[in-house]
């Protein structure tokens, strides 16, 4: 793993923009792997600054987003859709039918989760995927004791992933209980996988998934096993690891 430590928010969200501007300078068909939540808000923001001063194109860019709520319909505020709308693709030239996000609505998930793999497949797998990383460890919805062999799936949400998501909603009886997410599986294969991780509340995790065993209890661990991992910090995230 390529450990990189910033000063803050936003000179993490600064070098992450940087790193996946520059997978698409060099690739401009590339195949990018989305997350959503708070951590690359920052990052999106730098991509979106860096396609307007003409320097990256998405015209033959396709995206795969990690997940999305079960039950929560795409023009809902709290979907992931509507997250990467606003946070995202309205601000870019990314081709609407180059857009891969699972959907929560599909009348059969098992179909919709296998679809999505092959989906994936076809388009040649995953050239570079940011991921976030959950209080628990989680990366996309892959939950503590998650199989590391699991592809798309549909996923019962830990009640620590519930409450610390409650801050989109205003009450935490809205927070669905499941999710459909890509599985370790599915991100292990992405060629290369840039993982952002800020603030305190993400030091001992990220100390753990960095310094502590490869196990299923703590799902990022099993990146130490991927060839091509860069994780970006900011100082707070960083304040736990010993090396
Ligand atoms: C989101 C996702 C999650 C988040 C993680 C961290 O698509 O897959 O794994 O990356 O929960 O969330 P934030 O960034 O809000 O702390």
């Amino acid at each position: 793993m390529k450990i990189i430590v910033t000063k803050n928010y936003e000179e993490l969200s600064r070098k992450a923009g940087n790193l996946f501007a520059s997978q698409l300078i060099l690739k401009t068909n590339a195949v990018i792997g989305l997350a959503t939540g708070s951590s690359p808000v920052g990052m999106y923001k730098e991509l979106v600054r860096i396609y307007q001063a003409g320097d990256i194109d998405f015209d033959e860019v396709v995206s795969f987003n990690l997940d999305e709520y079960i039950g929560i319909s795409p023009d809902n505020e709290q979907s992931y859709h509507y997250f990467m709308k606003e946070n995202l693709f309205n601000h870019i030239n990314i081709r609407p039918e180059n857009i891969h996000i699972p959907s929560g609505i599909a009348v059969d998930m098992t179909v919709a989760a296998s679809s999505y793999d092959k989906m994936i497949e076809e388009a040649g797998m995953i050239d570079i995927q940011i991921l976030g990383i959950g209080n628990n460890g989680h990366i996309g919805f892959n939950e503590p004791d998650v199989k590391f062999e699991a592809r798309t799936h549909i996923v019962e949400l830990e009640q620590e992933t519930i409450e610390a998501n409650s801050r989109f909603f205003d009450s935490i009886e809205e927070v669905p209980t499941q999710a459909i997410s890509m599985g370790i599986k599915n991100i292990m294969q992405s060629r290369k996988i840039v993982l952002i991780a800020s603030g305190e509340g993400k030091a001992k995790v990220v100390q753990q998934m960095i310094e502590g065993p490869i196990t299923p209890e703590l799902p990022a661990s099993v990146l130490q096993l991927h060839p091509d991992v860069t994780v970006i910090l900011d100082e707070e995230a960083a304040s736990l690891l010993t090396r």
